[in-house]
């Protein structure tokens, strides 16, 4: 019997740290042997001229989840993790959403008997939490903290999940005690409600105005509120989909002071401007997310966070609305922006085209590369390093990269359940044609080759990043304020 199930030989691995010519050795779903002239496996591949790389984390995407206003997404567990995987993504960090009124335990059961059967590579859950409650936060979170959901997304707007700040305090605090990471959603709901009311009092319902109405001054009076909530309870706290400059200066100013404060950023911030949304007719629909893609010089500044570290994490927030009844005109053929489902798909070109805009054209390192695609979202969220690298005793999660080819992006060519890609047409230089997921070939030669429901739950460890810092503001800090136990 051969020593490896499976040699990956002559290509170059890259980790975050390093780029070496090695092969890579594989026994029972983990990697086992780095090295030279490995010998033979029960199957070999050859990777002459390929990156071997860390499978890709998508740790937010919205998959077989009903929005607030009740409309389920396109793709269900087997499109959403097929198309994941064809794009170089191995885990998925997808929500288990609570519509109010929900246990957390009833909704992470639901959660997982949809992904179980059906999904092809590792997944885990965050919580959305939209009720507060103290049954909810004093005895059910925690359970389900320990139970390995040791993140949870909280909202600051829309009226079925936003929480109030003194809701947030609580949700603050009981994460500080149970070590898990709070993701916000930060946008001002009132200043959104607030223009939205004002265009449509005018007639101006386009797709366009949905980018006026989700001012980037609404996401960034709600990013400083929330790092101020989260900095009087010393909290650590991710901020996700970041789109303006002015939200990315307030997470600036609290790293550069100190504060575990994160961000993540999407591939729409990147690749899409508010000039997407002015489409004719209904088109710019597609484009409708919030927070919206800006202008283009706010795009380069989010760049540049996500090359100089202010970012951490690139997910897709791949929230996935056809654009037809089912999705975006659910509630006719011609709604005002504000009835327009909110979310862009993205799960299999997330990688890719960070990969060929990012790395191909000499902005980013194809360490940072993998930072902010893998290891990064590992380490935040308490999969590393069983996730996320390319090490000894690490499940043998990798994606072996043709840098070379080239693929046009078009809805048709893309293995999810939609109708449309909001990236059609743009060509990524770069592209994973071999996908293996502890082991397992998941994609080959343009093909899945795996079952339904071959992926497996992953229970997931407390993070370093949700450690609070030990660190209050002078007048929260219990031992020198009267012994006053507030947290
Ligand atoms: O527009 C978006 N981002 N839709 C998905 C839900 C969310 O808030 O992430
Ligand atoms: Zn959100
Ligand atoms: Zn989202």
């Amino acid at each position: 019997m051969a020593l490896y199930d499976l040699v990956i030989r002559n290509g170059h691995t890259v980790t975050e740290i390093e780029q070496k010519k090695q092969d890579v050795g594989i026994k029972d779903g983990k990697i086992i042997a780095l090295g030279e002239n490995l010998e033979e496996g029960e199957r070999d591949i050859d990777a002459t001229n390929k990156l071997i790389l860390p499978g890709g984390i998508d740790a937010h995407c919205h998959i077989e989840q009903k929005s607030s206003s009740g409309i389920m997404t396109a793709d269900d567990f087997y499109s959403g993790s097929v198309s994941a995987a064809f794009g170089g993504t191995t885990t998925l960090l997808p929500f288990a959403a609570q519509h109010r009124g929900q246990s957390l335990r009833e909704v992470v059961d639901d959660y997982m008997a949809c992904a179980k059967p059906k999904s092809v590579i590792d997944y885990g859950f965050h919580l959305i939490i939209s009720d507060a409650s103290d049954a909810i936060i004093g005895q059910e979170l925690p359970a389900m903290i320990e139970d390995g959901i040791t993140s949870f997304k909280i909202y600051m707007t829309y009226d079925n999940l936003k929480l109030n700040d003194y809701e947030i305090l609580n949700v603050l605090a009981a994460a500080r005690r149970e070590q898990a990471l709070v993701m916000v959603h930060a946008e001002n709901h009132e200043v959104i409600r607030w223009i939205t009311e004002k265009l449509l009092d005018q007639g101006l319902g386009d797709p366009k105005y949905h980018a006026i109405a989700h001012a980037s001054l609404a996401e960034k009076e709600a990013t400083h509120r929330a790092i101020t909530l989260a900095e009087l309870l010393d909290t650590p706290m991710l901020i996700v989909h970041v789109s303006s400059e002015a939200a990315l200066t307030e997470i600036r100013r609290a790293q550069e002071r100190g504060l575990k404060i994160y961000g993540e950023t999407c591939p729409q911030y990147l690749f899409l401007t508010i000039d997407d949304l002015d489409k004719d007719g209904m088109d710019g629909a597609m484009f409708c997310c919030s927070p919206p893609p800006r202008n283009k010089e706010n795009q380069e500044i989010i760049w540049e966070g996500l090359i100089d570290g202010s970012f951490s994490v690139f997910s897709s927030d791949h929230a996935p609305y056809r654009y037809d009844s089912s999705g975006k005109l659910s509630a006719g053929p011609k709604p005002t922006f504000d009835k327009i489902a909110n979310g862009v798909p993205g799960l299999e070109i997330r990688m890719p085209l960070l990969f060929s805009e990012g790395v191909q054209k000499g902005r980013m390192d194809i360490h940072r590369f993998i930072d902010v695609t893998s290891s990064i979202p590992a380490k935040t969220y308490g999969l590393y390093p069983r996730k996320g690298t390319i090490a000894i005793g690490s499940d043998a999660d990798v994606a072996i990269w043709d840098p070379d080819k080239e693929v046009e992006i078009t809805a048709d060519a893309l293995h999810d359940n939609m109708d449309y890609t909001p990236y059609e047409g743009m060509v990524s230089k770069g592209w994973p044609i071999t996908v293996i997921s502890r082991g397992r070939i998941v994609v080959e030669d343009e093909e899945l080759k795996v079952e339904r429901g071959s992926g497996v739950y992953l229970k997931r460890e407390r993070s370093e990043f949700a450690k609070p810092l030990e660190k209050f503001v002078p007048e929260m800090d219990p031992k020198k304020n009267f012994n006053a136990k507030l947290i």
